[in-house]
């Protein structure tokens, strides 16, 4: 079995936008790439709470993946709002 497949039995799914087969699939491709020996970093837009982002984590830490990893996401109602909407105590 592969590691995506074992981390996938080992762990739970902590949100429901995420289910265990689109989880599977993103974690097999990225495991794909790991053993292919590509290097750079990983980039995840889209977040949220986070289930993607911890299978990745485990998944990048069972290779010794020494790239960077950072993950992004937006909040849906903030994509509506104007510029001038925002509020930011970092201005
Ligand atoms: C299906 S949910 C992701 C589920 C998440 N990966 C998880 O494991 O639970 C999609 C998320 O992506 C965010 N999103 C949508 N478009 C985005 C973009 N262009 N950049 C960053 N985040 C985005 C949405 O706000 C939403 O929170």
């Amino acid at each position: 079995m592969n590691i995506a497949d074992q981390l996938l039995t080992k762990y739970p799914i902590i949100s429901d936008q995420v289910d265990i087969k689109e989880l599977g699939a993103l974690l097999r491709e990225l495991e794909k790439t790991l053993r292919s020996g590509a290097t750079g970093n990983i980039v995840e837009f889209g977040c949220y709470v986070g289930t993607t982002s911890l299978f990745i984590r485990r998944l990048l830490d069972a290779y010794d993946f020494t790239g960077r990893f950072f993950t992004f996401t937006i909040r849906l109602r903030d994509c509506q709002k104007k510029p001038e909407e925002y509020t930011s105590a970092a201005g």
